[in-house]
């Protein structure tokens, strides 16, 4: 029996750093508001002429990954993809990376699960290793928000939450019994979709009247928001998840060493350690400096969590992720 443990880790955010003041020059916001509510204090974004794109975002943080888990480009089977805010409305992120890495002809696959992309990405890697259809599978979360948000009064809602980066993480086959990805655990609720979704431009909705409407200022090409109705649902559908995971394993809260919760609002994971009794060491989050990178968060965290020496063999690692469709899932993971 195969099971995936992940083998190198690696995250890059943009140099540009946008604090809570810096927003409140653009739009009629202050960094009490935000801090209070959110417990953000900046985030990333990327400048223009930088360089980075999604993919490009992520291509850097998959060469961390990679280097750290001692493979070579060519060792790499398959990559996974997943981001809301692809390069290209299609072709997805993941045969770019495919290009820009240099690797062989190799499928690439793009996962569309937002703030669960990761969760979701990895689930779908562990299936392929466990059959043994693959060795190495390289899975990313990148996401570029700032080239799309509503960074004016009207959007100060959702734009202060928001920031970008990437991170990566390789996952590789392995026989140890009892270590690696024990299981992971995947939801969805589409009579939600509409609380936290951007509409246009979609296929029924196409160009031409994106166009005609524009003029008119109501297509709605900048992400919505049901703030309240999000956040009462995340506090209970992380904690189902992650009950979920750890019932699964025969495991309970007490085995935790380090939760990874999806970086949506440090409220959330505040209601969430609290819940499950855990301590400041048990929980990371770095949703002060970077925001809500959605499929990037999870990889980000974990990558500067085992950075940091707070990851170490054999800790139970959990993970768990909340966010637009809505979909929720979790990863449980002996290290
Ligand atoms: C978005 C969120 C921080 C808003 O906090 P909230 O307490 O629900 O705030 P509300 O939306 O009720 O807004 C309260 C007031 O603040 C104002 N406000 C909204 N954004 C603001 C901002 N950036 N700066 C200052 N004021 C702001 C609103 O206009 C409103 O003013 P009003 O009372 O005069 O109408 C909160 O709902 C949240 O975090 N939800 C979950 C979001 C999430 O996790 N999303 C990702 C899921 S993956």
């Amino acid at each position: 029996m195969y099971t995936s443990r992940i083998s190198g880790l690696g995250c890059y955010v943009p140099e540009n750093v946008v604090t809570n003041d810096d927003l409140s020059k653009i739009m009629d916001t202050n960094d009490a508001w935000i801090q209070e509510r959110t417990g953000i204090k900046e985030r990333r974004h990327i400048k223009k002429g930088d360089g980075n794109s999604t993919s490009v975002m992520g291509v850097k943080a998959a060469k961390i990954a990679l280097e750290r888990s001692g493979l070579s480009k060519d060792d790499i089977d398959f990559i996974i993809f997943a981001t809301l805010s692809p390069d290209m409305y299609f072709p997805g992120g993941g045969v770019i990376v495919q290009d820009m890495m240099d690797m062989n002809t190799i499928p690439a696959l793009d996962v569309r699960n937002q703030c669960s992309g990761f969760v979701y990405a990895i689930s779908v890697a562990d299936q392929f290793i466990k059959t043994g259809m693959y060795k190495n599978v390289l899975v990313i979360g990148s996401e570029n928000h700032s080239g799309g948000l509503d960074m004016t009064t009207r959007g100060r809602g959702i734009s202060v939450i928001f920031g970008d980066g990437a991170g990566a993480a390789i996952l590789t086959r392995s026989e140890e019994e009892g270590k690696g990805i024990l299981s992971t655990h995947l939801h969805s609720e589409g009579g939600h979709a509409k609380e936290l979704s951007l509409e246009g431009p979609n296929t029924g909705h196409w160009v031409p009247e994106i166009i005609a409407e524009n003029v008119q200022e109501n297509i709605p090409y900048y992400p919505y928001m049901n703030g309240q109705f999000v956040f009462k649902n995340a506090v209970v559908r992380f904690s189902e998840v992650i009950n979920e995971g750890l019932v699964a394993n025969k495991l309970t809260t007490e085995d935790i060493d380090m939760l990874i919760p999806h970086q949506a609002n440090l409220r959330i994971s505040q209601f969430v350690q609290k819940k499950f009794k855990l301590s400041d060491d048990q929980v990371y989050n770095n949703i002060q400096k970077y925001g809500n990178t959605t499929a990037a968060s999870i990889p980000i965290a974990l990558t500067e969590a085992w950075e940091n020496g707070k990851i170490k063999d054999g800790d139970l690692v959990v993970l768990a992720a909340f966010g637009s469709g809505f979909t929720w899932g979790s990863a449980i993971i002996r290290w």
